[in-house]
């Protein structure tokens, strides 16, 4: 492991893997321990088609990011954020326009202290150390309030996130408060893991059953329950689709691959 031993927080638990630091490994970063390593080989091993999975959600998330700011969004709730390496939301942003702003929302404290580290000396751009489920907690957030104004529009991110909110009821109810709290013009972009698809649903199942062994168990949910949390919002072209067909950069990507591994169902929908 990278020697990151003077940032990490010494109240984390490094017996027990983390999916935010199994994902930065399957994505190619150090921040990691040999516990999120071990799993990260054994989701592969129920599901080989991982690290694709991975960047497929990662490339989706750069996507819809920019297709927000082209429509003008210039603020983002990113909730579930993992760690801010490679490109960043902020970073992707800024590319459109660099005063954009950017409050992350992470539970994993090793996330969030890198993430502390990386952001610093970064004007508007804050990560904090919540559960996202805390509604109250991080609307009301000193930090949300300084950084977000919420007469604009803002883009609620849920990558790969929501489907760690086991309780249904609970996961509709979050979105549902996010999006009251933002104004017309604001945007959901949502990628969730889906045991819908014909092809892959077993692997997606024994990656499920994996996850309850870490930090935080996942559930796989239906198509038809990705798209009702959709309701009364302005769903982006194409749809519902896995991540690796929602706006893909090009037509190749789609005929390599078979889109079903993704495994994630993604879609970005305006709040009208
Ligand atoms: C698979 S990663 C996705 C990271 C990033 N959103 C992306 O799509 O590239 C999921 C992240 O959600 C975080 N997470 C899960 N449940 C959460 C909760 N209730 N509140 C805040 N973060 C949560 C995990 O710690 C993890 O970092």
């Amino acid at each position: 492991m990278t020697d990151h031993a003077t940032w990490i927080p010494t109240d984390i638990d490094v017996e027990r893997a983390s999916p935010a630091r199994v994902y930065d490994y399957l994505l190619g970063g150090s921040w990691n321990f040999d516990i999120d390593r071990m799993m990260a080989q054994a989701a592969i091993d129920r599901m080989p088609w991982v690290r694709e999975l991975a960047r497929h959600n990662r490339q989706f998330l750069t996507r819809a990011v920019r297709f927000c700011a082209d429509a003008g969004i210039r603020q983002f709730l990113d909730l579930g954020s993992g760690m801010p390496t490679a490109k960043s939301v902020h970073e992707i942003a800024r590319e459109t326009d660099p005063r954009a702003r950017v409050v992350y929302v992470e539970q994993e404290p090793v996330a969030v202290a890198h993430g502390g580290l990386i952001l610093a000396g970064v004007d508007g751009v804050e990560m904090i150390g919540a559960d996202m489920r805390d509604v109250d907690v991080v609307l009301n957030h000193p930090t949300t309030a300084a950084l977000l104004d919420f007469d604009e529009p803002i883009a609620v991110l849920m990558a790969s996130s929501l489907h760690y909110v086991l309780d249904a009821e609970e996961a509709v109810r979050t979105v549902e408060r996010y999006m009251e709290a933002v104004v017309p013009g604001s945007y959901f972009v949502l990628s969730h893991i889906s045991d819908s698809g014909a092809d892959g649903a077993d692997e997606v199942n024994r990656l499920v059953e994996l996850s309850k062994t870490t930090s935080s168990a996942g559930v796989a949910r239906s198509r038809e329950w990705i798209e009702g949390l959709l309701g009364g919002l302005e769903v982006a072209e194409p749809g519902v689709v896995y991540t690796s067909q929602w706006r893909p950069d090009t037509r190749l990507q789609l005929v390599r691959e078979l889109p079903a591994h993704s495994s994630l169902l993604a879609a970005v929908a305006r709040k009208p």
